[in-house]
């Protein structure tokens, strides 16, 4: 296992966190809800019927895995950025291991606990896998990769859930370049993105009856009263899902019942609240199919193939490096 970052990233969090909480509007960045109990939330939102995002794009992995691997040639290794508790993972590795003999997979994950409860299982359930996993951020954890892996075949990098929707338009241009830099061209990636579809489908699936996905949301609370000594009273704030259609966007926010002025010792800040103003925690972008198109040829890919579930919702899409 390696680690990227490390002690700067701890840091980061404060820092991000005093950025955030003193900006107008307030916002925190997604990538801090991934504690370990973030991480078992998350999973929990994957088992809700409103959250129709994990279910869809592993019927399409169930149905095509074996296919797409086979449009790529090989042997292969895997590289999966956001790995989280690898359930879908396991559809790609068997299709795999079905035409070579051992997989080399490298996940990344910011959640040292994600990697590690699922690196185990896998190596339990696939004795032929060789694990090598990096905790951090997908940009520095990218460039380890490429500086110090040797690639025992042609590489395929997987980025499932359509995590690429919590990315804005400019960072997900960066992050798209960031990929096609760890490959050579013919060398494949796997994007799983969110289709547009009905507001009346989408708020559901981010705003769920049994309030998983504000427990998820509030969670975010909980880790600064934690790591950083904040005063937040969790009772006090609510889990707000909106769609924002101008930007194409699922937004999640907390919003303040009351006035309130928040002290975080850590940091040595005190934060102000009026009754209902919001920290922006998140955005979903969903996407129009010829977005993906047009994404992928501006960051030097070609679009060979996009395959989506029985009601159209979401997409795998497979991207060459050009
Ligand atoms: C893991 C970023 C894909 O945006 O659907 C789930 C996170 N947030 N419910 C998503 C999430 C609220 C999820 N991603």
């Amino acid at each position: 296992m390696r680690r990227v970052g490390g002690e700067g990233a701890r840091s980061s969090f404060a820092d991000d966190v005093r950025r955030g909480l003193t900006a107008t509007p307030k916002f925190l960045y997604p990538k801090y809800f991934y504690d370990e109990l973030g991480s078992r939330l998350f999973e929990a939102i994957t088992a809700l019927p409103e959250y129709y995002v994990t279910r869809s794009e592993a019927e399409i992995l169930r149905a095509r895995a074996g296919e797409i691997v086979a449009a790529l040639g090989g042997p292969l290794w895997l590289v999966e950025l956001g790995s989280g508790d690898g359930q879908k993972t396991r559809l790609v590795i068997e299709a795999l291991l079905a035409r070579q003999e051992t997989l080399e997979y490298v996940p990344v994950d910011i959640s040292e606990s994600a990697i590690e409860t699922s690196s185990r299982s896998l190596l339990l359930s696939y004795p032929d896998l060789r694990i090598t996993g990096y905790i951090g951020e997908y940009h520095a954890a990218l460039r380890m990769i490429r500086k110090e892996r040797v690639r025992p075949g042609r590489t395929l990098v997987l980025f499932l859930g359509s995590t690429l929707g919590n990315l804005d338009p400019k960072e997900r241009l960066a992050f798209l370049r960031d990929v096609r830099n760890l490959l050579n061209p013919g060398e494949g990636f796997l994007l799983g993105v969110d289709l547009e579809k009905p507001e009346s489908v989408l708020i559901p699936a981010y705003d769920d009856p049994l309030k998983v996905t504000a427990a998820f949301n509030l969670n975010l609370l909980v880790r600064i009263d934690r790591e950083l000594g904040g005063g937040f009273d969790i009772s006090t704030f609510r889990h707000r899902a909106l769609y924002n259609g101008a930007e194409g966007r699922i937004e999640m926010h907390l919003e303040s019942r009351r006035d309130q002025t928040v002290p975080i010792r850590g940091l040595g800040l005190e934060v102000s609240f009026a009754a209902g103003e919001t920290i922006h925690t998140e955005s979903s972008y969903k996407f129009r199919r010829e977005q993906i198109a047009a994404l992928a040829a501006e960051t030097g890919f070609e679009l060979r193939r996009t395959w989506t579930d029985s009601r159209g919702w979401f997409s795998s899409n497979l991207l060459i490096a050009t």
